[in-house]
Parts: structure tokens; sequence; C-alpha cells
């Protein structure tokens, strides 16, 4: 049952129509708990909050798979205006953001126009940058444009997922890069023969190149709300001697809140992944595939005054 509620949210996360639906009726249902509004304004008091609570952030303007230049141009003029209004709050915050949202499936020339001129703003404000990782059929071309980028600019990293077959050897092929990356399960819905279909695999694999990652020497974000693969992390830093500056956790907003606030105490560098925009339909619904559980709070948020 799980499973067939899982490839329903992550069918309707794709669905042009809905998302229209949904930008008019605005952050209503349960979405408001993972995103953190419509406008920078809002999200800047969010992010205030969180550095207040000695949270880290990461921020991203919510949008993807952009099928036109304007729409991309207009992706990338938001994401610009988030790196200045953190240079400007002074905010203790990263940007993340999609090739899709740039321009990716509309031509090289559009994405890296438009990614060449958010990383000058971003390190004219000294704003580090993640490439999202997005779905298999986009992963061979977003990692080329990561290299091609890393040899240009020093403050931008990207994702890669454990899901995936290929990811030990996207390891070994980025290791000399010395590259920032953040390390996740995956999101996307894959086929067997690209991912690893089972969750005990995911994870076991998930282990493998954090360890590969950590051992490389290069700085590693693990990205979960998994306890198992925090515990996992925490056990191979001390026995390893890894530095607590070699490393970081990632949440995403709204999600294991205690938790999070339990690891920064702890002394670890924790980040949270902030959304925001109108652009909210496609993040929710993948959030909500990962935990069909969400659907019950959701339920409870819509009959709540
Ligand atoms: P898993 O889903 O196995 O969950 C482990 C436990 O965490 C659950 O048992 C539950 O207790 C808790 N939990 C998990 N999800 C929850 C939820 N929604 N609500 C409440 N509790 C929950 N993916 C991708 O493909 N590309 C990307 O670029 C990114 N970027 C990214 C950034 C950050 C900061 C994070 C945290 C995650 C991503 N992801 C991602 C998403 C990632 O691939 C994955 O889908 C989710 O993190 C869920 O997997 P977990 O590792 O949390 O474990």
């Amino acid at each position: 049952m799980e499973q067939v509620m899982r490839d329903f949210f992550l069918f309707l996360s794709k669905n042009k129509s809905m998302t229209r639906v949904a930008k008019q009726y605005g952050l209503r249902f349960g979405a408001g708990r993972f995103v953190a509004g419509e406008t920078i304004e809002k999200a800047v008091k969010v992010i205030k909050d969180l550095n207040d609570r000695n949270l880290k952030v990461t921020i991203d303007y919510l949008g993807e798979f952009v099928d036109n230049e304007e729409e991309a141009n207009y992706m990338a003029d938001n994401s610009i205006e988030a790196i200045r209004a953190i240079g400007r709050e002074k905010l203790d915050s990263q940007l993340s953001l999609k090739m899709t949202s740039m321009g990716l499936d509309i031509s090289d020339d559009v994405v890296m126009k438009n990614m060449r001129r958010i990383l000058k703003a971003a390190k004219e404000n000294n704003v580090f940058v993640t490439i999202d990782m997005e779905d298999f059929a986009r992963c061979q071309k977003t990692l080329d444009i990561f290299k091609t980028l890393k040899s240009e600019y020093d403050n931008v990293g990207t994702v890669l997922q454990a899901y995936l077959y290929r990811v030990a050897d996207d390891i070994e092929d980025l290791k000399d890069y010395k590259p920032n990356l953040r390390l996740v399960k995956g999101a996307y819905k894959e086929p067997a023969n690209v991912a690893f279909p089972l969750k005990k695999d995911v994870d076991d694999n998930f282990k493998k190149i954090i360890k590969m990652h950590l051992l490389n020497g290069n700085y590693t974000a693990i990205a979960t709300h998994d306890d198992a693969i925090i515990d996992y992390t925490i056990d191979f830093v001390k026995e390893n001697n890894i530095p607590n500056n070699l490393f970081e956790f990632q949440m995403l907003y709204g999600i294991r809140v205690e938790r999070q606030e339990e690891l920064s105490k702890a002394g670890y560098t924790m980040r949270v992944y902030v959304p925001y925009g109108t652009d909210w339909y496609g993040y929710f619904m993948r959030r909500l595939a990962e935990r069909p559980a969400n659907v019950a709070f959701i339920a409870k948020s819509m009959f709540r005054k």
C-alpha cells in the first residue's frame, strides 16, 4: 500500500495542470509546513529564526522542469535576488537550485549563461551554490555542467544519490575536483535497471559513499532524516579522527526539527534546506511520497481552522 501511495505522489509531482491549480490556491493544505513562504521576505524571516537557533541554511527558490527561455531567466533572476538578500541581511545561508529550472531542457547555452551569472553574484556575496540532482535522465548532464563550472568557480557543489548503481563510480570520477558534495538517498521514481529498488540496498550504498567521500578528504554534506545513517556517520568520523569541519548534516525545513537542534547542540554543523516561492507543488508531492504518514498530518491541517 505504501508503495502505491509513493508512486501516486511521485506521479502527481510531475503533473503540470495540478501545479497550475496549486499556484492559484496558495500555500494551503499543509504545504506551509515544508515551504517557508511564497516570497523572499517571508523566507528571510524564516532563515533569521533558524540562524538564531544555530542552524545554517540553504535556500531554494522553487521551480523545476521549465520549458522556455524566459521562464528559465526569470528563475535565475529570483535565485540572484535570494543571493543578494543573503548578502544584504547577512544570513548564514547557501543557495540550492535545479538545472531544469535554469534551462537544462532548453539548451546548453541558456543553462550555462544562467549558471554563470548566478555564480558570479554568489561569489560577490560570498554564497556557496549547490546544484540539486534531479532524475536519472538528467544526471550525467548535470555532472558535466558541474565539472565545467567547478573549473571556473570554487563556490559550487552538487548532489549524488545513493539509490543509483553508478554513484560509487561518480564519487571516484569527481574526487580530483575536490568537490563539496551533498549525499542523499534519492527522491525520484527510477527503474530497477538504474537504481536499487530495496531500501536496505540504498542504505548500504549510502554508507559506502559517505565513507568513500570522507576518506577522500572531501567535504561531505550528509542529507538525511534517517538516524541509522546519522549514527553511522558519527561513529565513522570518530573512529577515523575526521574533524567536524569536514562534514555537515542537512535536513529539510519542517522535518525532524527537534533532531536538527539536537545535532547542532552536540557540536555538529546542521544545515536546513529552506524552499520558498509559488511553485511549491512538485516539491510538496515528493515530501508526501517519501512519507505517506505525512498525509495524515496534512488531512488534519485541512480541517483545522
Ligand atoms: P528515509 O526516507 O529512509 O527516512 C528515514 C526516516 O526519516 C523515516 O523513517 C522518518 O522517521 C524520517 N523522515 C523521512 N522523511 C520524512 C518526512 N518527509 N517527514 C517526516 N519524517 C521523515 N533528493 C534528490 O534526489 N536530489 C536532491 O538534490 C536532494 N536534495 C536534498 C537535500 C536535503 C537537505 C535533504 C534532507 C534531502 C534531499 N533530497 C534530495 C531528498 C532525499 O533524496 C530523500 O528523498 C529524503 O531525504 C528522504 O530520505 P531520508 O534519507 O531522510 O531517509
